[in-house]
């Protein structure tokens, strides 16, 4: 095993995919470009499903896009906010749900998560997963709606209730440019 401790998102979709096996049903909360949309598909495989949620069409144009270019057919995308996960994703289902959190890189900044409807959606993503399973969160709060988004997710997790569940916060701390932060949540 090479470094961990380098790249914020490489080090959480690390963590992530040990809770994930092949025909496990996931959850990419925040599509984006689709690069971790792409990296679930290949862990839980052909006999596996995802679920990718995206507010915008560009969005989820470039992660079929890449997910068509690497033959992936195990998902399942919805233009949709996953404030609305619980209509779409089966409870105790899932492995893992994943956020990463803010505006889509080369896209309209105004087009953001927001600290009401983004706790909304944790709080569907902790009825979506399986015991055993992980809510992976990566905030930035490089931007000011960041920052108080971020110290709304913190202030939940804080106050999840410990007997059935595990929160823990990571933050590269001695990196320039405020490099993303983690936050994983699992369900005892
Ligand atoms: C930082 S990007 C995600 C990057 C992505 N994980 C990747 O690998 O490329 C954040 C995304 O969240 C989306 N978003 C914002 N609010 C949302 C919501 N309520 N539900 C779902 N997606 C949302 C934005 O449209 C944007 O594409």
């Amino acid at each position: 095993m090479g470094n961990l401790i380098t790249k914020t998102t490489e080090l959480a979709m690390s963590v992530t995919l040990a809770y994930i096996g092949k025909g496990d049903t996931v959850v990419d909360a925040t599509c984006g470009s689709g690069q971790d949309t792409l990296a679930l598909s290949r862990a839980v495989g052909e006999t596996g499903k995802v679920y990718g949620f995206d507010i915008q069409k560009k969005a989820l144009l470039l992660t079929e896009a890449r997910l068509h270019s690497h033959g992936c057919s195990n998902v399942h995308l919805l233009m949709k906010s996953f404030a609305e996960m619980g209509d779409h994703v089966p409870e105790e289902s899932a492995a893992a749900v994943v956020f990463n959190l803010g505006y889509l890189p080369g896209g309209d900044h105004s087009i953001t998560t927001t600290a009401d409807e983004t706790l909304r959606g944790l709080e569907c993503a902790l009825k979506a997963i399986r015991r055993g399973g992980i809510v992976t969160v990566v905030l930035y709060d490089g931007h000011e709606a960041g920052a108080a988004e971020k110290q709304r997710v913190i202030e939940w997790a804080e106050g999840l209730d410990s007997k059935r569940y595990h929160a823990a916060f990571v933050s590269l701390i001695n990196q320039a440019n405020n490099p993303p932060e983690i936050l994983w949540v699992t369900k005892k």
